[in-house]
């Protein structure tokens, strides 16, 4: 083979993914949570972290609002942000998943389309959706932040479920209601869901 004069070739990765799940002792995932606002799914994404981290699997937990003031700042919630918003996300995650770690998303991700691209970019053998799927009106009734009434009155625009649409998910084969289980019932669900599915 002749030298290359390029610097930086295009070079073979010398450690795969599979070394770096050995060196970890469990696969790579992505948990991608859906659902309303006030839905539970930034608890339950850390609730989950910690009983994973328990069990000594690497994780990282990507929440939609704490994205927003970093990676993802500036971006709105018209639909062409909101798909930016998760097209960056899901890249992310699949880097890291792609390390081994398993990765807890927490994003509103409100249609069925953004669903899909967030599972055609992670790939769906490495990609599990929850629906997180305690009802508009609790979420409202709780509105943890104060957004929803803010939204009622006009202050906050295109608010989903308010102002901005949500479709039911017809790709989530889970559904969590966290008004009908409690944080631990949700999370013990979700564990021994997940748990299984790490081994190498
Ligand atoms: S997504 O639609 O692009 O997936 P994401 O999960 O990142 O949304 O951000 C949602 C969070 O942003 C909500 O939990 C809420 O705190 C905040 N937020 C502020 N304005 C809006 C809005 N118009 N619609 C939805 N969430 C909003």
């Amino acid at each position: 083979m002749s030298q290359s004069n390029n610097i930086f070739p295009n070079q073979e990765e010398l450690v795969t993914s599979s070394d770096k799940e050995n060196l970890l002792s469990h696969k790579g995932l992505v948990i991608w949570m859906t659902g309303y606002s006030g839905s539970g799914k930034t608890t339950l994404a850390y609730e989950l972290e910690r009983r994973l981290h328990d069990e000594g699997i690497l994780t990282k937990v990507l929440d939609g609002d704490v994205l927003r003031q970093g990676m993802n700042k500036g971006l709105g919630f018209s639909m062409e942000d909101r798909t930016e918003n998760i097209r960056r996300t899901a890249e992310l995650a699949k880097q890291l998943a792609s390390c081994g770690v398993v990765v807890i998303c927490s994003l509103i991700t409100p249609t069925n389309e953004l669903r899909r691209l967030a599972e055609n970019i992670i790939g769906e053998q490495h990609f599990i959706l929850y629906h997180i799927s305690t009802p508009l009106e609790v979420c409202e009734k709780r509105d943890v932040k104060g957004h929803y009434a803010k939204a009622r009155t006009g202050e906050i625009k295109e608010f989903t479920g308010v102002s901005n649409p949500f479709e039911m998910p017809t790709n989530a084969i889970y559904s969590i209601d966290t008004s009908e289980l409690s944080i631990d019932e949700s999370v013990t669900y979700l564990f021994d869901d997940i748990f299984q599915l790490l081994a190498i």
